[in-house]
């Protein structure tokens, strides 16, 4: 009798133990799909003009725009922002004209970046912009 006990014990923690296990490997990939790696220039394929304009994606717009998702932060995900005919909130045409006015002048919360940025440093985001 005690032995079952002890047997019905041992296979009870081994069950909880699997358990426990199974929940870590659902939250490790979850926070792995979460925090994906970031990807190279060379990976995702860009002409040094792209990389340039990433680095300024980096430096300016990355901490309120996420580049490789739908998902909001404090502005919209900028993925796929020119494979659309309009812009995902503003509804404005997803073209250069527009989108160099958004970043030159802003948009309600979003500062204006004429001083930051020259004309240089927006055509290299607008060209790595295009890439997304
Ligand atoms: C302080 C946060 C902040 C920074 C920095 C910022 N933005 Fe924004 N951006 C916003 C917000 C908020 C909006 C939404 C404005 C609105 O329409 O009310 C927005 C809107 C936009 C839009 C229009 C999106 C749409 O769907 O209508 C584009 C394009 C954009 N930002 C690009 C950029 C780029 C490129 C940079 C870097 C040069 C940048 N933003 C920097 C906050 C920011």
């Amino acid at each position: 009798m005690f032995y079952i006990v002890k047997l019905m014990r041992g296979s009870k923690t081994r069950v909880e133990w699997v358990g426990t296990l199974l929940a870590a490997i659902t939250l490790f990939t979850s926070l792995a799909c979460d925090v994906e790696r970031r990807k190279s220039d060379a990976e995702l394929g860009l002409t040094p003009e792209q990389a340039a304009g990433r680095r300024i994606y980096d430096a300016n717009c990355d901490r309120c725009h996420e580049p490789y998702s739908t998902r909001g932060k404090k502005g919209p995900g900028l993925k796929a922002m020119f494979k659309h005919q309009y812009l995902r909130l503003s509804g404005l045409p997803a073209n250069d004209e527009r989108v160099t006015d958004i970043i030159r002048l802003g948009r309600g919360e979003m500062p204006g970046f004429s001083q930051a940025l020259d004309q240089q440093q927006l055509t290299d985001l607008l060209a790595y912009l295009h890439t997304l």
